[in-house]
């Protein structure tokens, strides 16, 4: 063996002792409800090694010596909701919430690696929001995002269409931006810095699913649902309730009088009934 190939033995070796490798973000898009399956890819734990598990800056769970233990973030957003697998380290979050969506993190520690995998991780609202508003008023859409300041797309579709209806784009400029070509519509957009979007003057055809996607660097990109219905302006239950009682009470009003008129009627019948025999007796 030559001194080149020996060197470049004693590199890998160096290499594989003090490696420290970082996966590609594996990106994971899910329902509410679902679970969250992320794993280490280690088919079995050895004694040593170690397994810690991170969500943005909680540790969520560790195994050392052999011992697994979960952790929770202040808001206790993984109460009950954590698995551990001790043989693998692989972590299940079940029963997720929109809220579990963000940067998953683990660090596998063996006697001669570190190993990093990401997940990013995004759970999207199961039941768009339903939002009923009448014809002529304003449609409020409020998402429930926190800390939207941090994601620098922030857009609006509407139904199957590609091209968001409004849009705010940090990189460009802080100002909203609304889909010029569709007429639906024209000047009856607003679109605020905190993503909330109003729909002014609606209309019928307003109605439909509208669909937020907001993106940032370093967190996962989110989703949320809107279902708006507009309704004709018609009149309140109420109205309806006191046309009918209305309507009621002049048929029986009506019917009184026709009652009253045919007894008159039979009353006066029957006194010339009365009257005809004495006639006949005089
Ligand atoms: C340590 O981890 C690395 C990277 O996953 C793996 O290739 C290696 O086989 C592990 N070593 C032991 C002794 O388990």
């Amino acid at each position: 063996m030559d001194i080149a190939n020996w060197m470049f033995l004693v590199i890998l070796f160096v290499n594989g002792v003090f490696g420290v490798e970082t996966d590609a973000v594996k990106t994971i898009e899910l329902m509410e409800g679902d679970p969250v399956p992320l794993d280490t890819c280690v088919t079995k734990l050895q004694k040593d090694d170690e397994i810690e598990w991170t969500y943005g800056s909680y540790v969520i769970a560790t195994i050392k010596a052999n011992n697994a233990l979960l952790y929770d973030t202040d808001d206790a957003r993984f109460k009950d909701k954590l698995q551990i697998n001790d043989q693998t380290g692989d972590l299940t979050i079940r029963n997720t919430r929109t809220t579990h969506s963000g940067l998953y993190e683990v660090k596998i520690t063996n006697i001669t690696h570190t190993t990093h995998r990401r997940f990013s991780v995004t759970v999207l609202d199961a039941i768009p929001t339903k939002v009923p508003v009448t014809a002529g008023a304003s449609a409020i859409l409020q998402h429930n995002i926190a800390d939207i300041q941090i994601y620098d797309v922030i857009e609006w579709k509407f139904e199957d269409g590609k091209t968001p209806i409004a849009q705010i784009n940090k990189q460009n400029s802080k100002n909203p931006s609304y889909d010029k070509t569709d007429e639906r519509f024209r000047d009856r957009l607003q679109l605020d810095q905190t993503g909330f979007l109003t729909i002014t003057n609606t209309r019928i055809t307003d109605s439909g699913l509208y669909k937020l996607q907001v993106q940032g660097t370093n967190i996962a990109t989110k989703h949320r649902k809107f279902r708006v219905t507009v309704d004709e302006p018609g009149l309140g239950t109420g109205y309806i309730v006191l046309i009918c009682v209305c309507v009621i009470a002049l048929i029986l009003v009506v019917i009184g009088i026709c009652y009253r008129r045919s007894r008159h009627q039979q009353g006066k019948d029957k006194g010339n009934e009365v009257q005809d025999p004495l006639k006949g007796e005089q």
